[in-house]
């Protein structure tokens, strides 16, 4: 039984809302989302099976809960929440870093660290330059017009991790489209069998690499022949740690640099001091961070009881969050639903909070910084080749981001 105080749960509150619901405009969280933008720091919703959640939406709760060791994000546990059917899909398997509590999570992310830091994003960013202008020359050769998606949001991240793990790009369009299906496949058979077929590829890869007789100078290529081979990584986990990595690595940046691109033609004040002053770049980025929170409903489970702003949630019990709630919360920004570069640092939760907070951060800002600086300034006439309303963008139940931009300039 969950207890609910006033905060939470007084007679007069509207029953549970459904979650994840779709965006009716693709940088905005969906109007269904309404009713949690109250105020409340925690609500229940209702997911498509009929199970009922807790919904963090307050960020003062969601950075203490993101860092509560009592939440879990092991998905073996039955009481994991499952927002949606394709989610099923590998819970019954042992997922590397992200689907690990400590002290096992912080055993693996230690390896991986040095390969992320501020400081080695910053010494990518003369090789992510000259990717992200050989894109721009192929696309400005071949048009316009162009759809931004297939031409630049995607190859940029998928060139740049396939580069530093160690994976063939020439495979791209392989694990381009396992991936998809893995997200945005329309059942748990179709997400697993996409799964499968991508852990076979990766494994086939370590394999390869492990035959030979030194190391290349990927992540993976170091992960194979120091900590595989000295008994520290155990080869399924190498192969699920590859799978997340070559994932989130390179999905989220593509979604958010189509996404924002779309966002900035939609504010065309907002562009226009961009493009006046392009020191502004980094607050861009943090704002459309904060504006789009891409990676929606992160997913917990509680260990034990945690008494948290007036309410209980109980041993079991599934927690999930909603970085597009929490990244507008009032108490916090002012104006949340507008674009402003200005912001004082306000600790938005898009790269998620605690232990797991995305370890690809750095790697994702310099990404995203070079890539809108140099389409925006080498295109100073890029536009929508199609009315707003009419350019598809993804459902809500997966990472947020536009399935195609016709641009043209
Ligand atoms: C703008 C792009 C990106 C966004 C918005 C994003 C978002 C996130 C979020 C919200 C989490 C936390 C998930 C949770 O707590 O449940 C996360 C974790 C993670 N991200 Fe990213 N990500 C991005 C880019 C990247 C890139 C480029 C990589 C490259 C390797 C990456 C690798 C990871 C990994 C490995 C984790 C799991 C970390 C752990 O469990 O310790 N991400 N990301």
């Amino acid at each position: 039984m969950t207890e609910l105080t006033d905060i939470t749960g007084s007679a007069d509150l509207p029953g549970p809302v459904a979650f994840p619901q779709d965006r009716t405009c693709p940088y905005h969280p969906p109007t269904g989302y309404e009713p949690l933008r109250d105020g409340r720091p925690l609500s229940r919703v209702t997911l498509y099976d009929g199970r009922e959640v807790w919904l963090v939406t307050a960020q003062t709760t969601a950075r203490a809960l993101l860092s509560d060791p009592r939440l879990s994000t092991d998905r073996r546990h039955s009481g994991f929440p499952v927002p949606t059917p394709r989610f099923e899909a590998g819970r019954d398997r042992r997922i590397a870093l992200l689907g690990m509590d400590d002290p096992e999570h912080h055993r693996q992310r230690r390896m991986l660290i040095p390969s992320f830091t501020v400081k080695r994003a910053a010494a990518l960013r003369p090789w992510i330059q000259r990717i992200v202008d050989g894109l721009l020359d192929a696309m400005t050769e071949q048009g316009p017009p162009a759809d931004l998606v297939s031409a630049f949001a995607l190859p940029v991240p998928s060139m740049v991790i396939c580069g530093l793990l160690g994976v063939p790009y020439a495979d791209h369009e392989f694990f381009e489209e396992q991936s998809r299906r893995l997200l945005r496949g329309p059942t748990a058979a179709d997400a697993q069998e996409a799964r499968d077929r991508l852990e076979e590829y990766l494994d086939g890869l370590i394999e390869a690499k492990a035959k030979e007789a030194g190391p290349g100078d990927g992540i993976l290529d170091d992960l194979v022949h120091h900590r595989l081979r000295d008994g520290e990584l155990e080869r399924a986990d190498l192969v699920s740690l590859a799978l997340i990595l070559l994932v989130a690595g390179h999905e989220t940046t593509a979604n958010m640099i189509s996404l924002g691109t779309y966002t900035l033609l939609q504010h065309p004040g907002r562009l226009a001091e961009l493009r006046a002053d392009p020191a502004l770049l980094p607050a861009v980025v943090e704002e459309l961070l904060r504006m789009l929170s891409i990676a929606e409903g992160l997913q917990r489970v509680a260990l034990a009881d945690i008494e948290i702003a007036g309410a209980t949630i109980r041993a079991g019990e599934g927690v999930l969050f909603a970085t597009s709630v929490i990244n507008r919360d009032t108490a916090v920004y002012d104006g949340p639903d507008g674009v402003d570069f200005h912001r004082p640092d306000r600790h938005h939760v898009a790269f998620g909070f605690g232990i797991h907070q995305c370890l690809g951060q750095n790697l994702a800002r310099a990404e995203l910084e070079i890539a809108l600086g140099a389409l925006f300034t080498r295109l100073p006439g890029l536009r929508l080749a199609a009315p707003a309303e009419d350019i598809p963008f993804k459902p809500g139940d997966t990472i947020q981001g536009m399935l195609e931009l016709p641009v043209t300039w």
